[in-house]
């Protein structure tokens, strides 16, 4: 309530990992991200990113290349903020 950014909860998480023809989102840092239209430019290739697809990829995300600046790469892709307890949002 109050919010401009819709808030996303696991339920709503867990169907988007890009199949069926969803789009893949991933949470990073607490934010929600479309990583769709980045897969076909990711360096490390789709099935890679898609690793994080409909999950929380910070950890993993880190593990790799902490050094990429993904809120700025991704900032046109901002979906929502993470919230991760049930709520009525979708
Ligand atoms: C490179 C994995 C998410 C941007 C790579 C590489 C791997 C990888 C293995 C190395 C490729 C190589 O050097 O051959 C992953 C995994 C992700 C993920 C498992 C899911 C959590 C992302 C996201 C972004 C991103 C969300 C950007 C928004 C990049 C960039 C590189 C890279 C820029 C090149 C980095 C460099 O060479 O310094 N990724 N990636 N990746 N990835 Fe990801």
């Amino acid at each position: 309530p109050n919010s401009p950014y819709l808030r996303v909860t696991p339920s709503m998480l867990k169907k988007q990992k890009g199949r069926k023809g969803t789009d893949a989102w991933m949470v990073l840092g607490g934010k929600v991200y479309n990583v769709s239209p980045y897969v076909p430019f990711h360096p490390g290739g789709g099935p890679e990113l898609l690793r994080g697809a409909g999950k929380d990829g910070t950890k993993l995300f880190g593990e790799v290349h902490p050094w990429v600046n993904y809120e700025g790469m991704l900032s046109a892709c901002l979906v929502g903020i993470w919230v991760p307890v049930e709520e009525d949002n979708d």
